[in-house]
């Protein structure tokens, strides 16, 4: 560790600014050697701060070498300041002040990917958190906004195309081949959405004409042989405009939006005020390189980062404590808007897969936080499946509490209140309450309390008085300083189904209603439940209406009633869940103890009913056909068994694809997409299931294999010929046509980087014995580089966290490479070097020798010297 142990930041100690910046003017001289910032600063005390002697602490980095500073436009002698490696100190300010800072920096040599930094060819700035403090001095904190204006200087003929964030007021050649671009954005931001790009860029143009018929120019800049890759993105763009202004009357407010695809980027995408940078992943698209997911995934990140103009930047963070009001807030809007444009049952599906299997593991595990959390020492490692998706569920749940038109009337008074404001979690829960008149004092509890609440629900039907009890009783486990939890108010979303379907629960004839849970133990009666012959099944939860694990003896025939007969779409899927689960729960501890493992032939009659019905969604039975995750079936265990569940896993599906042969056949034909391909939700129901059904009839003889085969041949889209790739690779007995079309596809596509990801990606997903050894080997490949964080995540992360049984090999392998990567990698991108920690954070869930294993890597990291602080706090939080 450095001389210093690395400081943790607390919420409580939230001080304002003693000082504002009104005007920030900055120009950016890019050289080959160095870049020269010049920043002028219009400040001014703070009335609002109680320090009004204070010295004027502006933030900056070690990558900064000042080269003068001046006060009013008197240059200040050495003596006049203090510089340190994280901060210039100008003492006795009066009032106001212009502070004039010269700075060189080197983003040639930047491989962190924060500040400004170099991907390719071209230049460009990833400023949140605190980037913008690797650029210049600054008071880069959220809750400091000022009006910016960029001058950027470059050599015309490298970087012909040069921009930041608002419109353009001045351009013109300078000497020596040089040029300049001046932009000014008009609305006052924080530093974190601060962007600038210089570079040879081709641009792709359309326009938008917002509801009070104002013209937007669009503007997707890429380089030149991404042209063809940029539809999607435009399309999806102009869906996310519309939408806005629809659904939560959000209007652009620029004449100019522009985005920036960039190769390498240590996340997807950075919604910086009128300028979006995007990781090349988030936002290229083309039918013959791209999968479906992909599309999807460009769809939602477009619009996510554009939601967030008006949920982040026109109303903005005071704090990074507050990071959920903004991302809790967007992920909630962005999976309404994908909702809208696809099919709201399968998006709503893959959220609760996503939540259950990251973030559930987040907050059992010993970086479990609250939604707002309470402290940090680094905050890049804060941008969590917490803040994020738990944090959405959060939004959402207020949403199921006050109904929808309070909420809208709630979004409506927050985003007019606070326009151009910093401003907290609280503020935006205040606007919910005003809206609806609710009180949701209890419900804060969710900002506060980190740990996955229980819910255990018992029920009794009484034929004679008609009634059917529910008792409720809730729990949250411990989690880091939280010992002991309050009760949650928790939104139940539940119905009665019975022999022909949902039954009436009250007089109104409503089969469906949310009751609200706000005590550890509560009961619910519901009456007029006569001349039913069985007890009806209850439907709890419904649309997963709470994050929360759901605990309700159900049985297996009342599991399979659900799966056919519930009115909710989430429930049926979940009601096949956790049938499948409870099996391969036995089946893991059969296989562990070494006993014969045996099928469930009820679950083989519940996926034929699924095959056999052609009235049903494809896209629904694709979801219902596969099996929890290895990596959910990690989450849910006590003990981590990898192999054990491994094992119990593949029986299963081997089980299922060989009494289903013909059914699964049958299915593969029957959904074969005749059209031109379209990204849409009709065809992508249809390859989904075809694919599952592929990926089961690999199981069962040849005729898997040669179906894969002709499908790598003759498929027209990625999605396809993927899959078919991947079935391939993971079969033992297709060897020799796995490494032909792994040959072929790489001939294909070499030039291709997004395709080339994932060609890794499957190959370090193959669960086949020797899988370190070929991800080793694909380390030295052509199209793998440390450098790249796409690459890292495709190879290095797909092998621990998409190949678990190979990672958590017991002779500990896996975490010797992982620690080593991590290792290799810390000083020059802490941010990605941080990530790839997850898997080892577990540690405490398996059982010897991997546990021991497992916490030297973490130990041996957490010794070594000089470690960056983004990885010494999750190593030492692991350990304790
Ligand atoms: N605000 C970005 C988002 O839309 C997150 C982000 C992008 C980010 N790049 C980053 C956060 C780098 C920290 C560091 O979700
Ligand atoms: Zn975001």
């Amino acid at each position: 560790m450095k001389d210093a142990l690395p400081q943790t930041i607390f919420l409580q100690d939230y001080k304002v600014s003693a000082f504002t910046i009104d005007k920030t003017d900055l120009v950016f001289d890019l050289g080959v050697e160095q870049t020269r910032v010049t920043a002028t600063l219009t400040v001014a005390r703070n009335p609002l701060s109680d320090e009004q002697n204070a010295d004027l602490v502006l933030h900056g980095s070690q990558g900064l070498s000042l080269q003068a500073v001046s006060v009013d436009g008197q240059r200040l002698q050495e003596d006049g300041y203090l510089c340190d490696e994280e901060s210039l100190t100008i003492k006795g300010l009066a009032g106001h002040a212009v502070i004039t800072t010269e700075v060189l920096i080197q983003p040639q040599n930047n491989t962190t990917m924060m500040g400004l930094y170099r991907s390719r060819t071209m230049y460009c700035t990833q400023c949140e958190a605190e980037g913008f403090r690797d650029i210049t001095y600054y008071l880069d904190r959220p809750d400091v906004m000022s009006e910016f204006t960029t001058k950027i200087i470059a050599d015309k003929t490298h970087y012909p195309v040069l921009l930041s964030n608002g419109n353009p007021i001045e351009r013109g050649d300078l000497d020596a081949g040089r040029h300049f671009v001046t932009w000014h954005d008009p609305f006052a931001k924080p530093a974190y959405l601060f962007a600038l790009v210089a570079g040879t860029l081709s641009c792709v143009e359309d326009s938008f004409t917002t509801v009070s018929g104002r013209q937007v120019a669009l503007q997707i800049f890429v380089e030149e042989k991404d042209l063809d890759k940029c539809d999607h993105a435009m399309v999806s763009l102009k869906h996310s405009m519309r939408w806005d202004e629809q659904v939560y009357g959000r209007e652009y407010d620029l004449d100019i939006f522009m985005i920036v695809a960039v190769d390498d980027f240590n996340m997807g995408a950075m919604e910086n005020k009128g300028l979006n940078i995007f990781n090349t992943s988030a936002v290229l698209a083309n039918p013959k390189t791209t999968t479906d997911a992909a599309f999807q995934r460009v769809e939602s990140i477009v619009a996510h980062e554009y939601f967030h103009n008006w949920s982040g930047n026109r109303v903005t963070c005071r704090d990074w404590f507050q990071l959920s009001l903004k991302e809790g807030f967007t992920v909630y809007r962005d999976s309404q808007f994908s909702a809208d444009m696809n099919s709201a049952t399968v998006k709503r599906i893959e959220d609760v897969s996503y939540l259950r299997t990251h973030q559930f593991a987040e907050d059992g595990g010993p970086m479990a936080h609250p939604v707002q959390p309470d402290s940090y020492m680094e905050i890049n490692n804060f941008y969590t499946v917490t803040v994020y998706e738990k944090g959405s569920e959060v939004v959402g749940m207020i949403r199921t509490l006050l109904g929808a038109e309070a909420f809208r009337k709630g979004s409506d008074i927050y985003f007019d209140r606070h326009d151009g404001q910093a401003v907290t979690i609280e503020e935006f829960v205040q606007a919910m309450e005003d809206a609806s008149g609710r009180d949701l004092s209890q419900f804060r509890r969710w900002y506060k309390q980190s740990g996955t609440p229980q819910l255990t629900v018992n029920s009794h039907y009484d034929a004679a008085a008609g009634t059917v009890t529910l008792d409720f009783a809730q729990s949250c486990p411990a989690t880091p300083g939280q010992a002991q939890k309050q009760p949650f108010v928790l939104p139940v979303r539940l119905g009665l189904v019975g022999e022909q379907g949902d039954l009436p629960l009250n007089a109104e004839g409503d089969t469906e209603i949310v009751y609200e849970l706000n005590q550890t133990n509560q009961r619910l009666v519901i009456g007029g439940i006569e001349n039913v012959d069985q007890a009806p099944v209850p439907s709890l939860l419904r649309g997963f209406s709470a994050p929360v694990k759901l605990h309700y003896a159900y049985s297996k025939d009342q599991l399979i009633h659900l799966m056919a007969n519930d009115s909710d779409g989430f429930n049926r899927w979940d009601a096949g869940q956790q049938l499948s689960f409870a099996l391969l729960e036995k089946l893991t501890a059969d296989s562990h103890q070494q006993r014969p493992l045996e099928m469930d032939s009820q679950l083989i009659d519940a996926y034929r009913s699924l095959l056999i019905d052609e009235s049903l969604d494809p896209a629904m039975v694709a979801l219902m056909l596969q099996l929890p995750s290895e990596a959910q079936l990690h989450e849910e265990a006590d003990v981590i068994y990898a192999d054990a569940i491994h094992s119990a896993r593949l029986f299963v599906r081997q089980s299922l694809a060989s009494g289903l042969s013909d059914q699964f056949l049958a299915v593969y034909h029957r959904h074969n997409v005749e059209q031109t391909y379209a990204p849409d939700a009709t065809q992508i129901g249809r390859r989904a299931l075809k694919n599952v059904a592929l990926s089961y009839l690999m199981l069962v003889d040849d005729l898997g294999v040669e179906l894969a085969g002709a499908q790598f041949s003759s498929a027209d889209n990625m999605t396809d010929k993927a899959a078919a790739l991947s079935c391939l690779v993971n079969c033992p007995a297709a060897a020799e046509q796995a490494s032909s079309a792994l040959q072929e596809f790489e001939q294909q596509y070499r030039d291709e980087a997004l395709v080339m990801n994932l060609w890794l990606q499957v190959q370090a997903a193959n669960s086949q014995p020797g899988a370190l050894q070929r991800v080793e080997t694909l380390e030295k490949h052509a199209a793998f580089t440390l450098t790249n964080p796409n690459k890292i995540r495709s190879l290095i992360g797909g092998f621990c966290s998409a190949n678990l049984v190979n990672f958590h090999h017991p002779d500990g392998s896996g975490y010797e490479f992982l620690k080593q990567r991590i290792l290799s990698l810390h000083s020059r991108n802490p941010q990605v070097a941080a990530r790839l920690m997850t898997p080892l954070t577990r540690w405490k869930k398996f059982p010897e020798p991997n546990r021991e294993k497992m916490r030297d890597a973490l130990q041996v990291i957490a010794d070594e010297p000089e470690l960056v602080k983004d990885i010494y706090e999750i190593a030492i939080k692991s350990l304790q």
